[in-house]
C-alpha cells in the first residue's frame, strides 16, 4: 500500500526530567519508540520516517529491527525505517515539515503518529488507514477529565479544529473528546497545510494540530475515527504516565498469554516482555519477570520470585526463586530455590540445580545434580554426575578462564575445589574437601590437599 508513516520522536521530553530522551525510556523491557514501530509493522506499514533528535537517531535502526522491520535504509528508501533529525525542535508541525522536506513528494497517504503512545495497536492504525480515501482521518478518544490532551472542537457533527489544553478556554477544557496523536493525511493536502502553519500559541510552537482548522477552512473532509478504548491512545509525557502505560501494556501481554492457556497467578506482579513464547499449561507464580525472547515449554512452573532473560525452558521444568539468563534448561529439570544459571549454560534433562548454586557457561548432562552451594564455571559435566555441596570449579587463574571437564556418573565430594584446567573421568570420585589439581582418570578415587589417588575399594 502506498502509505508512508511519520513517527514523531524528536521532542526533548522535558516533563520526564531525564538525561535520556523520552522515547528511549522503557516499558516492559522495550523502548517507548519500539511500540509505535511494532504497531506500524503489524498494520503492514513498512515505509517509516522517524523524526528524531541527535540522541535518538543512532538507536532507530536497532529499535526498528527488533520491532520486526527491514534494515534501515536511506531517507528516500520506500520500504524501510529511516531517521531524520529535527534540530531545533519547534513543535509537532515543524517535525512533520522536517520529515516532508526529506521525502520525495508523492500523491500517497501519510500516516502521522506520535512516538509517545506505546499502547497504540495495529487495529487502530488499520481503522484509521481504512479512511485514507478522505483528506484526513483524525483519531480521537473520549476520555475522563481533567486531561492534558488536545481537545477536538466540533461544529455540529463536523470536526472544526483542535485546541491544545494550554490554549483552551474553560468551555473548551470541558470537552471530553481528545486528539489521540494519530492522523492519516492525503499527502498533497498535508504539504499544503504544513506550509501555512504559524506559531502563535502558548508554547510558541508549530502545532501539527493546527492543520485540522486549515483543512476545515478549505472545506476538506475530516473523518473522525473514535478509538474504542481511550487507554490505547494514552500519551506518555512524564514518569507517572510511563508507569501507568507500562502497567496497562503488561496487563495486555499477560492477558494474551492467559487466553492462550497460561496460568498467571498474579498478573499484577508478573512482568512480561511482548515477544515471549509460552506454551499452554505453564504456570507463572508471583513476582516473576520474563524477558528477551524467552521460550517456555508446556507444564513448566516458573516462580515465585524468578527472573528469566533469553532463556529456553523445556517442558515440565520448575524454576523457583531463581535467575536464568542466556541459558537452556532441559525437560523435567528443577532449578532453585536461589540458583543462578547464566551465560550460555545448559542444564540437561532431569537435572537439578539447587540452593545457592551458580552455573556459568557450563554444560551439564542429563540427570546432573548440584543441589547446594556450588559454583560451576566453564565446566562440562557428564550425565548423572553428582556435584557435592560446596564444590567450586576454580576456573580463573588470575589471567585466563580454564575449563573443567567431568565425565559421566562421577561423584564430586562436598567442598571439592577443582582447579582448572582439569579433567575428571567417568565414574571417578573426589573425597570431601579434596583440592584437585591434576587430572583424575576414569574410575579413580582421590582425596586430600593436594588430592592423591586412593586405593580402590576391595
Ligand atoms: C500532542 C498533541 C495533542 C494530543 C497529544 C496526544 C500537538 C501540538 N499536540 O500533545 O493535541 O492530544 O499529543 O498524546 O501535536 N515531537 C517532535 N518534535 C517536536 C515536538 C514534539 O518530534 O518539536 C514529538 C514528541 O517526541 C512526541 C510527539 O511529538 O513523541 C508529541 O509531542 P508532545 O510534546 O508529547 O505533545 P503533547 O503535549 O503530548
Ligand atoms: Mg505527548
Amino acid at each position: 500500500m502506498s502509505v508512508r508513516a511519520i513517527v514523531l520522536a524528536a521532542g526533548k521530553g522535558t516533563r520526564m526530567k531525564s538525561a535520556r530522551p523520552k522515547v528511549l525510556h522503557e516499558l516492559c523491557g522495550r523502548p517507548m519508540l519500539w511500540y509505535a514501530l511494532r504497531a506500524l509493522r503489524d498494520a503492514g506499514v513498512e515505509s517509516v520516517t522517524v523524526v528524531t533528535n541527535g540522541e535518538v537517531s543512532p538507536h532507530v535502526a536497532n529499535i526498528a529491527a527488533s520491532a520486526g522491520h527491514a534494515a534501515a535504509g536511506r531517507a528516500s528508501d520506500r520500504t524501510a525505517v529511516s531517521a531524520v533529525i529535527q534540530e531545533p525542535q519547534l513543535g509537532t508541525g515543524h517535525a512533520v515539515q522536517t520529515a516532508l522536506a526529506q521525502l520525495p513528494a508523492g500523491a500517497g497517504t501519510i500516516l502521522v503518529v506520535n512516538g509517545d503512545m506505546p499502547l497504540v495497536d495495529a487495529e487502530l492504525l488499520r481503522a484509521a488507514l481504512a479512511e485514507r480515501a478522505h483528506a484526513l482521518a483524525l483519531v480521537t478518544a473520549r476520555m475522563p477529565l481533567p486531561s492534558a490532551f488536545g481537545r477536538v472542537v466540533r461544529d455540529g457533527e463536523r470536526v472544526a479544529r483542535i485546541v491544545e489544553a494550554r490554549d483552551a478556554t474553560d468551555d473548551e477544557l470541558s470537552i471530553d473528546e481528545m486528539n489521540a496523536g494519530l492522523y492519516v493525511y492525503d499527502e498533497g493536502k498535508l504539504r499544503a497545510a504544513c506550509a501555512e502553519l504559524g506559531h502563535d500559541n502558548a508554547q510558541g510552537e508549530y502545532y501539527l494540530t493546527d492543520t485540522i482548522a486549515n483543512f476545515a477552512a478549505r472545506g476538506e473532509r475530516i473523518v473522525p475515527v473514535l478509538a474504542a478504548d481511550y487507554r490505547s491512545v494514552l500519551g506518555v509525557n512524564d514518569r507517572v504516565e510511563l508507569a501507568a502505560a507500562a502497567a496497562l501494556l503488561n496487563r495486555r501481554v499477560c492477558e494474551r498469554h492467559m487466553r492462550a492457556g497460561v496460568t498467571i497467578v498474579d498478573p499484577a506482579t508478573t512482568y512480561l516482555e511482548p515477544d515471549l513464547t509460552i506454551a499452554p499449561d505453564v504456570t507463572i507464580l508471583p513476582n516473576t519477570t520474563i524477558g528477551r525472547a524467552t521460550r517456555i515449554g508446556a507444564h513448566s512452573e516458573i516462580g515465585p520470585n524468578a527472573r528469566l532473560q533469553n532463556a529456553r525452558i523445556g517442558e515440565h521444568v520448575v524454576v523457583t526463586d531463581s535467575v536464568v539468563a542466556d541459558s537452556e534448561i532441559g525437560d523435567f529439570a528443577f532449578v532453585g530455590p536461589w540458583a543462578h544459571v547464566r551465560a550460555g549454560s545448559v542444564v540437561g534433562t532431569g537435572g537439578r540445580i539447587g540452593n545457592f548454586v551458580e552455573v556459568k557457561t557450563s554444560e551439564l548432562g542429563p540427570g546432573v545434580k548440584a543441589g547446594h552451594l556450588a559454583y560451576l564455571g566453564d565446566a562440562t559435566v557428564g550425565d548423572r554426575t553428582n556435584i557435592g555441596a560446596g564444590t567450586i570449579t576454580c576456573n580463573y587463574d588470575g589471567v585466563v578462564k580454564n575449563r573443567t571437564t567431568i565425565g559421566k556418573d562421577a561423584f564430586i565430594g562436598s567442598n571439592s575445589s577443582l582447579v582448572a584446567p582439569l579433567g575428571i573421568g567417568d565414574r571417578a570420585l573426589t573425597g570431601a574437601g579434596s583440592v584437585v589439581i591434576r587430572d583424575v582418570a576414569e574410575g579413580d578415587r582421590v582425596a586430600g590437599n593436594p588430592a592423591r589417588i586412593l586405593p580402590q575399594k576391595p
